[in-house]
């Protein structure tokens, strides 16, 4: 028997990264996963994988922002599947410059360590907020980029460099540009968890902040397969490109809310909350993806309907265990 393909992830112990790592070891892989270094020694929520999805997985402790630590975990690997970033955004308004430390540099190091071992693929993640508040719908790949926020500018700083390295360099990277992602295991700075998670813990009442913007919800699941899908497709296919991965339906934030409300058989007090309201020029006011190119490129579908995806959501929040981990009276950033 030949042993299975090795992979290393960053951000593998996150929300999408332990849901991606999952997938991997399903597919047949052996998963080296990065899990940023704390003096807690927590695994995050890899610790939560099943044993024998684990005995496939080599958990190292390590930081995208030093290049050594990056070099070490991708050594030997025939893929790496590149997710550590920061990502709220209201938290990037408060500490800007360790969003470009980790998504600009640490991407920086990532591309560095898959260049000089000449891995075979290197998959960046990007991100819909790239796009900012859509100019024309459904959003392609070749929507101008607008960047609302402090995030979104450090995540497209990332993306112009993997294309930069793929243009002088020829490095084998792929990029990845998820539109929203809800499913369990997500942190209360999301909107989902957030709605769930405050009814879950007994709420009547939620607070939210603007309840216009509209989305394009994505279960993680298929987020995760579409990740496996560019990092296994032939390379002439996906190899130098960008791939929005969306359902191509979009709804709003207070609509949404409704909704959870109806299958959490609610009767709903939804809030505006000042505090959690955006400056008017950053709040990204509409996303809504075209996949076409995904889908043609590699055959990728979601396998969730909004519905199905946000009953396994209110299943996670709703088990005590899961919902002890999270602060639900508080405001997360
Ligand atoms: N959640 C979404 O809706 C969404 C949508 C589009 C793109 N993305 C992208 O997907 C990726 C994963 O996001 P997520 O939602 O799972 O968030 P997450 O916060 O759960 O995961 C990010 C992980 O990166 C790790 N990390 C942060 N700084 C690090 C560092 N310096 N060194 C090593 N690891 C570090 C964190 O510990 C965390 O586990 C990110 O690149 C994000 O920009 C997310």
């Amino acid at each position: 028997m030949t042993s299975p393909a090795l992979v290393a992830v960053t951000g593998a112990e996150g929300f999408i990264g332990s849901h991606l790592t999952e997938a991997l070891v399903a597919a047949g892989h052996r998963v080296r996963a990065m899990a940023q270094y704390n003096s807690f020694s927590s695994y995050g929520w890899l610790e939560t994988l099943a044993p024998d999805v684990l005995d496939q997985v080599d958990i190292v402790l390590g930081d995208v922002r030093d290049p050594g630590s990056v070099q070490a975990l991708t050594e030997g690997a025939e893929a790496v599947y590149h997710l550590a970033a920061l990502i709220a955004i209201p938290y990037s308004y408060q500490a800007p410059h360790s969003y470009v430390d980790t998504n600009v540099t640490g991407t920086l190091n990532v591309l560095e360590a898959v260049r000089r071992q000449e891995i075979p693929r290197l998959v960046h993640t990007s991100t819909s907020e790239t796009y900012g508040t859509a100019q024309t719908v459904p959003i392609t790949e070749d929507h101008p980029v607008n960047t609302q926020s402090p995030y979104a500018a450090s995540k497209a700083g990332g993306d112009r460099l993997a294309d930069s390295y793929h243009a002088s360099f020829a490095t084998p990277v792929v990029t990845l540009r998820p539109f929203n992602t809800f499913g369990p295991r997500q942190s209360m700075r999301a909107v989902i968890p957030t709605v769930i998670g405050q009814v879950a813990a007994g709420a009547q009442t939620v607070t939210l902040g603007d309840l216009r913007p509209t989305r394009d919800f994505l279960y993680v699941k298929d987020t995760a397969q579409a990740f496996l899908a560019v990092g296994t497709a032939p390379a002439e296919q996906v190899v130098g490109r960008t791939f929005n991965a969306g359902t191509g339906e979009e709804i709003s934030v207070g609509d949404l809310t409704r909704l959870i409300g109806k299958l959490m058989d609610t009767e709903l007090d939804v809030r505006e909350d000042a505090e959690r309201i955006r400056p008017a020029n950053s709040e990204v006011m509409r996303l809504v993806a075209d996949a076409s190119r995904l889908r043609a490129a590699t055959g990728w579908e979601p396998g969730h309907t909004l519905q199905s995806g946000l009953a396994h959501t209110i299943d996670f929040f709703r088990d005590p265990a899961h919902l002890a981990r999270y602060k639900t009276g508080i405001y997360n950033i």
